[in-house]
């Protein structure tokens, strides 16, 4: 029977908590996708390539790219950086008239964006945003008069009809307001 008066498996037991502490650590700080290479690809060719224009002092198409200096940042702004991808993926950006990067450069940077983007995207996938409260559908109202007092009177076929929503649904939280009508 081992014992934990071997030093040596008391050192082992003593590391083996040590990395489970930190592991978890470290997988967050690289919590957004190309954290590490970000200062390598994306910084110089932003610097390279695109803030001579895009600048604290001169913000072509309202674009200041030097506010960007980690992943972090870009993530934060991502619906921003949708167009920087477009723009570079396209060729729009740089202009012809200005320096070009090399295909590879250009297809480097995109990779890196691309994964960042991708991985912000799932973040908020599935996402359906709050849910409303809301008053009972006119269907609803009926349903539960009648399950409450076992007669199908069906009060609100009187009310004023509820408005369907864009979606064709008639039970969503932004349609169903409740009108003078109703009280
Ligand atoms: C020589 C100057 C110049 C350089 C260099 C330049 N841009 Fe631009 N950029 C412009 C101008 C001018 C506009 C505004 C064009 C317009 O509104 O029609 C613009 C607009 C943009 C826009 C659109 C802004 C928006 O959100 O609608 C993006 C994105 C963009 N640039 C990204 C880049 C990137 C990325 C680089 C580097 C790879 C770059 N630009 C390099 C001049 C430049």
């Amino acid at each position: 029977m081992p014992s934990f008066a071997d030093p040596a498996r008391r050192q082992f037991v003593a590391w083996f908590f040590l990395a489970c502490w930190i592991m978890p650590l470290s997988f967050h700080e690289r919590d957004v996708f190309g954290a590490e290479s970000f200062p390598e690809t994306v910084l110089p060719f932003v610097k390279t390539y695109c803030v001579e224009c895009h600048n604290s002092k001169t913000t072509e198409g309202q674009l200041d790219l030097t506010k960007y200096t980690t992943a972090e940042a870009v993530a934060a702004d991502y619906r921003k950086w949708e167009h920087v991808v477009t723009f570079v993926t396209k060729e729009e950006m740089p202009p012809p008239d200005a320096k070009q990067p090399t295909q590879a450069e250009r297809a480097e940077v995109l990779g890196v964006l691309g994964k960042l983007m991708l991985q912000e995207a799932r973040k908020t996938a599935g996402d359906p945003g709050g849910v409303l409260p809301r008053r009972l559908s006119n269907a609803e109202y009926n349903n539960a008069i009648r399950d409450l007092t076992g007669v199908d009177i069906r009060p609100a076929d009187s009310f004023p009809i509820d408005p369907a929503s864009g979606e064709g649904f008639s039970n969503t939280g932004e349609a169903l307001v409740m009108s003078p009508n109703l009280f």
